[in-house]
């Protein structure tokens, strides 16, 4: 049983991949240092996945447990989605983020190359593509970011490019990733922000379980069909598979191929009042809301070109809008505190 190191493991889309890898009958060993997630979601997905999950509690800035970890076992590859991810907060504490998301990167990157683990799987983002010149967005156009966040995603590209051309046995793919949503359908892991909402999504569902009046829609005279910010969602199931198909690739090439950027998204664009519309209509519950200022740093639309990951990894994402409400609402209706008793 090949065995993976998930960096982050415990965290929102990390929770969901362990459950992929296993029903794929990969061996996931977790090493999270806890910053942004709790304990109690690997519980339950040992309970989703009827085994115990391998956990290190641990840093990516801790290169000394790094290399105990790789020293005890011996990875197939490395999923790294341990990482700081709030774009405002980013701005505040630009040293952290960097510091967190490009310099633990980097102890992971020396860390494998010492124990001769070369095969790389990359947390990145759609926010590397800036403001698009052109929809839907293909891997090839060309990248930019507003905050310290992007920054750090795009400096993580940046740093694998380099390494890949230098050191031919590394295969990376680097999955950039659009607006994951939803939850598993048990209902008992989830999203689970440790503060007010930054993200859609979950402040809609707060608004729906009554921890939050209403919404704020920001903005409705964007360049939209109907005014409001248009995003491509995905499922956080359909995100996790999407890692379970990188890591096929990988192991049906005959040669390490370097790097490889990859979208997962939808390919399709949903605006603020659609996703609004979509959670009150499939979960009967209301969703107040008010329309606000634009939000700063914002872009009025931003999708997928989905076509690489069909064609590289034979991957599209299967779950709808509505699927990705019910799924959302059955988290957080169940958890109104999230992980918190
Ligand atoms: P999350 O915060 O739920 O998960 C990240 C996990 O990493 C947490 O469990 C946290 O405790 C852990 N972590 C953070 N810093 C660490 C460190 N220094 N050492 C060890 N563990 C550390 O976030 P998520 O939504 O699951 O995102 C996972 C990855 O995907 C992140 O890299 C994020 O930037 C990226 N991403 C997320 C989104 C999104 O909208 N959720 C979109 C694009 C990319
Ligand atoms: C979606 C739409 C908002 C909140 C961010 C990061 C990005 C990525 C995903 C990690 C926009 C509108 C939102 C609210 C609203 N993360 N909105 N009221 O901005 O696409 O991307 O998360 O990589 O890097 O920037 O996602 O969910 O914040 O916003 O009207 O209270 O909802 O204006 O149009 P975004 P989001």
């Amino acid at each position: 049983m090949k065995k993976i190191l998930v960096t982050g493991g415990a965290g929102y889309i990390g929770s969901h991949t362990l459950i992929e890898l296993i029903k794929a009958g990969f061996k996931p060993i977790v090493y999270d240092n806890l910053s942004n997630s709790s304990p109690i979601a690997l519980e339950r997905v040992a309970k989703i996945a009827c085994q115990k999950i391998d956990f290190i509690k641990g840093d990516v800035l801790d290169k000394a447990l790094l290399a105990k970890t790789f020293s005890e076992h011996n990875f197939f590859a490395v999923i790294h989605f341990a990482g700081l991810k709030a774009v405002g907060e980013s701005v505040d504490k630009p040293v952290t983020y960097y510091q967190n998301n490009v310099a633990g990167t980097l102890n992971l990157l020396e860390i494998m190359q010492q124990f001769n683990v070369k095969n790389f799987v990359f947390s990145s983002s759609a926010t590397v593509y800036g403001d698009p010149a052109a929809l839907p967005i293909t891997e090839d156009m060309p990248r930019s970011t507003t905050n310290p966040y992007g920054q750090s995603k795009l400096m993580v590209e940046y740093i694998l490019e380099d390494l890949a051309k230098a050191d031919k046995d590394f295969s990376i793919i680097s999955l950039r990733y659009f607006n994951p949503i939803g939850a598993d359908v048990s209902g008992t892991i989830g999203e689970d922000p440790s503060d007010i909402p930054n993200n859609l999504m979950p402040y809609i569902s707060q608004v729906a379980v009554g921890k939050l009046p209403k919404l704020s829609v920001f903005g409705d005279d964007y360049d939209t069909p109907d005014g409001t910010g248009v995003r491509d969602y995905i499922h956080v199931v359909d995100l996790a598979k999407g890692h379970v198909s990188a890591l096929g690739y990988i192991e049906r090439q005959n040669n390490p191929f370097g790097f490889e950027p990859i979208n997962l998204g939808t390919g399709r664009g949903t605006s603020v009042l659609e996703l609004v519309s979509a959670f009150v209509r499939t979960t009967g519950q209301a969703v107040p809301y008010v329309i606000a200022p634009r939000r700063a740093g914002d872009i009025a639309a931003c999708y997928a070109s989905s076509d690489k990951a069909k064609a590289l990894l034979g991957w599209t994402a299967e779950f709808d809008i509505g699927r990705m409400c019910v799924d959302t609402w059955r988290w957080q209706s169940n958890n109104p505190n999230g992980y918190k008793a």
